[in-house]
Parts: C-alpha cells; structure tokens; sequence
C-alpha cells in the first residue's frame, strides 16, 4: 500500500485558494484535508460551506472533509453535496457514533473517525466495521503547526494490529513532517496530512516526496 499524502489547506494561501489546490495536485498530492473548525468543539473557527464549495470546484482529486464540529449531524447532507469524499467526524463530538456512521455511507461518501490525542483506541471496538477510515490525531485539533505527539507512532501501530485485514485508512493528522513520516508509514499509516510541512516549503513537489520516502 503505498502511502498518500494530504495537504492540509489549512496552511495554504487563501488569497490564492485555486492556485494554491493547483499546486499540491501538480506536485501528485493524493487528497486535499480540508479543516472545518466551529469555535465550539475545538478552539478555533476556520471557515465553513461556502468555501469548501469553492473547494469542490476547483479540486480533481478528492476532498478529505475533517470536522472539529460539535454534532455535525445536521451538515453531513450539505458537506457531502458540496464535493466531500471523505466525511470524518470526532469521536468525542458526536453522541451517537454510529447513527452518524450510517448517515454519512448513506450519503454515498466514505465514513471517518477522528480520536484526540487523549482518545484511546478502545472507543472504537464496536465501530470498526462502520469506517473506512480512521484518523489518529497527533497534535490537539484546532490549530496548523503545533508539534508532534510521539506516542502517535506506537497508537497507529496498536491501530493496525486492531483492524486487521478491514480495509481501512489510517490517517495521521497535525504536526507530520520528514522527521515522523518514515516511522509512521512503517507503523501501519495510509494517509498523511500535512499542513506547515508542505505549504511552508517553497517547492511543493520536494515537500511532499520527501513525505513518502
Ligand atoms: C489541526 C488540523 C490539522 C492541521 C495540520 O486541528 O486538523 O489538519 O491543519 O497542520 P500541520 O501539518 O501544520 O500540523
Ligand atoms: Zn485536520
């Protein structure tokens, strides 16, 4: 399996959106990571609808939508029609996980689980088979550019093991650069976002090779 590599647009010139999407695909980006934020489950609002629209117009590869939303349930319908391929939402902000599983593979777009940090992997026992991927938070969501969380390496393995031969993604998010991608991927990784390590680059293209060495 080889690895793939997600920019988070988080970290990208907005004044530039289209451009900056351009750039990432021409530079054999696999997904563009998309960071919703309501100011309310995380502590930081980014940007909303309208924007991810723009996003689904623009984008000829898929749209990882990641929401740091407090019960996104009545958004799912809406994100999915705007371009959504992935539709991941967070353990701790949805009561009913998997009620909210079914909504999103109902509306015919892959289903997400993203764990904090402080999340242990036992909350998802009796979910595994409802999820297409998983996303190991490595840094506590609601900024781009914080700093890695080490123990992520040995959680993706522990991951891994629990999955089994399911056919699952597991995506680690916040803080992955050059200095940690190596040992993820080996850990059992399938998707990496980054953020600051690619749009902080000058040569896009170096950046995210560099990612899957
Ligand atoms: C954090 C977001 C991440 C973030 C990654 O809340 O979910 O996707 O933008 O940015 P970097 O790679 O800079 O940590
Ligand atoms: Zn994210």
């Amino acid at each position: 399996m080889t690895v793939k590599i997600a920019p988070s647009l988080l970290a990208c010139d907005f004044a530039r959106l289209g451009e900056e999407m351009q750039a990432v695909e021409a530079a054999r980006a696999n997904w563009h990571h998309v960071d919703v934020m309501d100011g309310h489950f995380v502590p930081n609002i980014s940007f909303g609808q309208p924007l991810v629209k723009t996003m689904g117009k623009v984008a000829s590869i898929p749209l990882d939508v990641h929401l740091m939303v407090h019960e996104p349930g009545p958004y799912l319908a809406e994100f999915a029609a705007l371009g959504s391929a992935v539709l991941t939402v967070h353990v701790e902000a949805v009561k009913h996980l998997h009620r909210t599983l079914g909504a999103i593979k109902e509306l015919g777009v892959n289903a997400g689980v993203a764990l904090n940090p402080a999340t242990p992997l036992s909350c998802l026992e009796e979910v595994l088979d409802e999820v297409d991927l998983v996303c190991l938070m490595s840094v506590n969501p609601g900024f781009g550019g914080q700093k890695f969380i080490e123990g992520t390496v040995d959680k993706t393995r522990r991951l891994r093991q629990m999955l089994g031969d399911r056919p699952v993604e597991i995506e680690i998010d916040g803080g992955v650069g050059e200095g940690n991608a190596a040992s993820l991927i080996e850990a059992g990784a399938s998707v990496l976002v980054a953020g600051t390590s690619v749009f902080g680059k000058a040569d896009y293209a170096a950046a995210i090779a560099s990612l899957r060495a």
